[in-house]
């Protein structure tokens, strides 16, 4: 891994046939260009959480994935609702998912809380009404 490398895709709400597809192919890519299975297992947690978010919570979003020698970041940068209360979608079990959502079986409220988990580094930036941003490195080595 000689160099540093970086791609960018787009996220659409409400788009649950698609969900997902970013993720895996952010895991495939990582596993080709040869990061290691741990680095690339807790990116593809962090990325496919992230980008369910968009897909149930925003409207649309750009997801960038960067690889660096000695770390990859994930930033999922969404037009949308916003978070509110911050400190509180980070609780475990928190989540505004509707009865259809549950149905097909999201709204553990856990993705925010294993976004965090997975990460060396994790912020996020939201503005209500506008959208929110997540910036997330796993570190490798
Ligand atoms: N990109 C987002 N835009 C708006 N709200 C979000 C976004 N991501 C998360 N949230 C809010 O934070 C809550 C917690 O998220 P998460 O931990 O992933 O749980 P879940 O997806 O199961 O609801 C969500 O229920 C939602 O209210
Ligand atoms: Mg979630």
């Amino acid at each position: 891994m000689a160099r540093s490398f970086s791609c960018s895709f787009s996220v659409l709400g409400g788009d649950f046939q698609e969900a997902g597809k970013v993720s895996t192919e952010i895991k495939q890519m990582l596993k080709e260009l040869g990061v290691a299975g741990d680095i690339v297992r807790r990116i593809a947690i962090a990325t496919y959480e992230a980008e369910m978010n968009v897909v149930m919570y925003a409207d649309e979003a750009t997801l960038t994935v960067e690889l660096m020698p000695k770390a990859v970041r994930i930033v999922v940068d969404d037009r949308g609702p916003g978070i509110p209360n911050v400190e509180l979608a980070m609780q475990e079990g928190f989540s505004t998912a509707t009865t259809q959502m549950r149905e097909m079986g999201f709204g553990a409220g856990m993705g925010l809380p294993n976004i965090k988990r997975n990460a060396d580094r994790f912020t996020i930036d939201t503005v209500v009404g506008k959208g929110t941003k997540l910036d997330i490195t796993v570190n490798i080595k």
